[in-house]
């Protein structure tokens, strides 16, 4: 018999008050983009976000809003796995103009991560991709020619949410396209 171990949940559907969604939290998010501190490449990013504003009120309305319109997705993961109490942490937004990028990073030690893909075009952009945790291993079977995926990218659409272990290694691709690419990143931590 072969035991696969060590499944990993990963989540992903529609959010069914994106449009409206979409509309006011873009707003929120131009006006804090006037905040110079709100693009601060680095060599692993090149994107504008709030994430160093923190629990600023400025930041909080369009979080608040982006809570209510995720949560029975989250609550439908929830029930998936048997958990019972939700607590939401850190909540911030990326915006990936032209060339912006976030290379690969993961947000260990929150048990779990969210990204709602505000502003999407599936022709333009490419979604988040995951590196195989178990990648270390994949230069020896490729010695012995046997493959492994090295990432996974799952089919995004615009205004998915996508819920995964915070602990896996992720990027997001070099946006090559003039259309702005917009998400809003959460962590959060279960209790069954
Ligand atoms: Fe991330």
């Amino acid at each position: 018999m072969l035991h696969k171990i060590f499944d990993l949940p990963i989540y992903l559907s529609p959010v069914a008050a994106h449009a409206e969604t979409k509309e006011s939290v873009l707003r929120e998010i131009e006006k804090l983009k006037q905040d110079p501190r709100s693009y601060n490449p680095s060599g692993n990013e090149r994107v504008y976000s709030d994430y160093m504003f923190g629990d600023e009120p400025k930041a909080r309305k369009y979080k608040d809003e982006v809570i209510d319109s995720v949560k029975p997705n989250v609550e439908d993961f929830m029930g998936m796995v048997g958990a019972k109490q939700l607590d939401f942490g850190q909540i911030w937004f990326q915006r990936y103009e032209t060339h912006s990028f976030h290379g690969v990073h993961n947000h260990w030690p929150s048990l779990f991560s969210i990204v709602y893909y505000l502003e999407f075009d599936p022709a333009e952009h490419r979604g988040t991709v995951f590196a195989n945790p178990n990648r270390l291993q994949i230069d020896l079977y490729r010695a012995r020619n046997i493959k492994l995926p090295v990432a996974f990218a799952p089919d995004i659409k615009e205004g998915d949410i996508l819920i995964f272990p915070s602990f896996l290694d992720h990027y997001a691709p070099m946006n090559v396209s003039d259309k702005p690419r917009t998400i809003i990143s959460f962590n959060f931590d279960l209790t069954g």
